[in-house]
Formats: structure tokens, C-alpha cells, sequence
């Protein structure tokens, strides 16, 4: 019999919510500063760690922005993200849909062109080297006003053929999507999907804005959704996917435990319901320890788990074929190993 452990490391599976800022790790974060003749204000990596308590979202933002900070060079934007990539090929993901956030660094004087293609020539090699399938997305951040994401997706239009959807994140309460009405229509009239961070702290009603003003393709976290019977019908005629973060919920205190987070429940409503990692090197794990910590924590079967590997693939980019070739790959896993 496969334990839950084996059986979650072994299964195919996608990850769609992950921010390529939020998996520097402290140790290369440390590499990358003394090459960079720059200072971080911690001396040691356990410093840092003992550094990632966080009570809210916000306190998070805060350091994360500032770590950013040391990546200046094309090569070090490679070097975080083929670390995260080479991870993933270890846990067995076949196809990932990273986040990244140009503001954070072409508001330090770095160049858009040096931070796209530094991810990209990553992501070009895990293609070449691990067979893994990889879309890029560009998030505006919504603290800044809407004029500077508009700059932004000016920026972005000479890489149509690398950057894929826009998104939008940071600190959610008080930003809702309509502050954003005009960008992303702007980014879907010029041929980019559109996803949103919504519900993670903010309430359904900004659910109910990104889908009816930003007209997404997913909602990312949509936590909050659970509150409003009438929005839960809708993503379910919908059939909108969902990317949830049980470990960053737990570390940003938008759970106070993991045997209360929603998926279980989004489960049973047959909701669109993701797993994913979020900021892997600031909340504790990456793919696989979501999977694990939440299925522990409710009691998740091995066909529950199984569904939401599907809806990892469901809920991508990828196309009909490649999605149905996934999803072969999953339930051939499912029947040699429950
Ligand atoms: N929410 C909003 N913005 C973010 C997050 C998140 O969970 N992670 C990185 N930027
Ligand atoms: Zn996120």
C-alpha cells in the first residue's frame, strides 16, 4: 500500500499560484547579496528565518519586498527561478504558471528586459532539461496606483511571446479590483489573459469584481468566497478555478488552523479547488508539503487528493490536448497506487 506521503510525492501535478519572488531562499538570497556587494540585515540564514512570523498579509509584503531587493543582474533572476524549477521537477510537477512582479524591480532602477528574460531563460531549460511545460504571469501590484500598471503592461507588450496572463497582488484590503478596471481591459483587449489575487483578505465582493470587472480566468485564493452563497453558485456555473495556499493561509493568519481551512469544503461544493505553494520560501513548504500538511490536517482521501491534481491541470493554461494527456498521466498514477 503507498502511503499518503508516497503517493503525494509520486503524483503528477501543476502548480498555478507561485510567485517566483516568494521561493528565493534565505541561503541563495545571502549568495546572491555578497556577489551583489550588497547588505542584508540579518547575519545569518536561521536570523532570517526566525525573521518569517508573520501576523497578517502586510507583515509579510514588507519583508518579502525587501529581500527582492539584492536580485540585480539577469543571472540572478535565473538563479531563483531555476532553484524553484529544479525543486518542482524533484516533487513531481510536470507544469507550473509563475507570478512575477516587475514593479518591485523597475522601481529599484532594474531594467523590465533584464528581470523577463532572466526568468525565461529558466524557464526555457527546465522545458530542455526536465520535459516540464511553463507559463509566465505578469502581476501589477496594487498598492501603486493604476497609471503605474498601466506603464507596466506598455513595458510587457514587446514580450507577448513570454508573458502569457496578468495578474494582480500585494496588499489587498483597500485596493479591490475596480481600482484596476482599465488595465486589464486594456491587457485583454492586447491579447493577455487576466487572473486576480482576490478574497485571500479582502472580501467576496472582490471576488465578485474581479470576475465581473477583470473577467479572470481564475481567482487566486478566493478563501473569502466561502461567505457568499450567491458567489458560490457562480463559480460554480462558472467552473472557475480557484488557487489556494493552505500554508501561506496558515502563515498570514488568514486560517487560524489548518483543520479549519475552507478547501475541504470547497471539495464538497465541487468547486475549482487548487493546491498550491504561494511564497514557498517564506511560508514553510513547497508543492508537496502543501499537499501533505493539509491532507493531514483533513483527513484528505487519496481520490480527493487525486481530484485536486486533476483540477491542477483542469484549472491551467494548457491546452485541451496537453490537459487531457495530464490527466491520463494522474489517473494512471491513481490506479497503480490507491
Ligand atoms: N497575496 C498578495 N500578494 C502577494 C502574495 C499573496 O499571498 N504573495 C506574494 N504577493
Ligand atoms: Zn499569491
Amino acid at each position: 500500500m503507498t502511503t499518503i506521503e508516497n503517493f503525494i510525492k509520486g503524483i503528477p501535478k501543476a502548480e498555478l499560484h507561485l510567485h517566483i519572488e516568494g521561493a528565493f531562499e534565505p541561503a541563495l538570497m545571502f549568495e546572491i547579496a555578497k556577489r551583489n556587494n550588497l547588505q542584508i540585515n540579518y547575519k545569518s540564514v536561521e536570523e532570517i528565518k526566525k525573521a518569517y512570523d508573520f501576523s497578517n498579509l502586510q507583515d509579510f509584503l514588507d519583508i518579502y519586498y525587501e529581500g527582492a531587493g539584492v536580485l540585480i543582474e539577469e543571472q540572478d533572476f535565473y538563479d531563483v527561478t531555476w532553484a524553484y524549477l529544479e525543486k518542482m521537477h524533484s516533487q513531481n510537477v510536470l507544469h507550473v504558471e509563475i507570478f512575477f512582479d516587475p514593479q518591485t524591480h523597475t522601481d529599484r532602477g532594474i531594467e523590465f528586459k533584464t528581470v523577463v528574460q532572466g526568468i525565461n531563460a529558466a524557464l526555457r531549460d527546465s522545458q530542455n532539461n526536465f520535459g516540464m511545460s511553463t507559463r509566465l504571469i505578469m502581476c501589477f501590484l496594487r498598492h501603486l496606483d493604476e497609471e503605474a500598471a498601466l506603464k507596466t503592461l506598455e513595458q510587457a507588450l514587446d514580450y507577448k511571446e513570454i508573458i502569457l496572463a496578468v495578474g494582480l497582488d500585494s496588499s489587498e484590503r483597500g485596493n479591490p479590483p475596480s481600482k484596476f478596471q482599465r488595465v486589464f481591459k486594456k491587457a485583454a483587449e492586447e491579447g493577455f489573459l487576466t487572473v486576480a489575487h482576490a478574497g485571500e483578505e479582502g472580501p467576496s465582493e472582490y471576488v465578485w469584481e474581479a470576475l465581473n470587472l477583470l473577467n479572470v480566468s481564475r481567482v487566486d485564493h478566493g478563501n473569502n468566497s466561502l461567505d457568499d452563497e450567491k458567489l458560490i453558485q457562480e463559480l460554480l456555473i462558472r467552473k472557475m478555478p480557484l488557487t489556494v495556499c493552505p500554508l501561506s493561509n496558515l502563515k498570514l493568519k488568514v486560517v487560524d488552523d489548518l483543520t479549519n481551512h475552507p478547501l475541504g469544503k470547497m471539495l464538497k461544493l465541487g468547486l475549482l479547488a487548487t493546491i498550491n505553494s504561494d511564497d514557498p520560501a517564506y511560508f514553510g513548504g513547497y508543492l508537496n508539503e502543501n499537499y501533505l500538511e493539509l491532507s493531514k490536517a483533513l483527513n484528505l482521501s487519496k481520490e480527493e487528493i487525486t481530484q485536486l491534481a486533476k483540477n491542477s491541470f483542469i484549472a491551467s493554461f494548457l491546452d485541451e490536448e496537453e490537459k487531457r494527456q495530464m490527466i491520463d498521466k494522474v489517473e494512471a498514477f491513481y490506479l497503480e497506487n490507491h
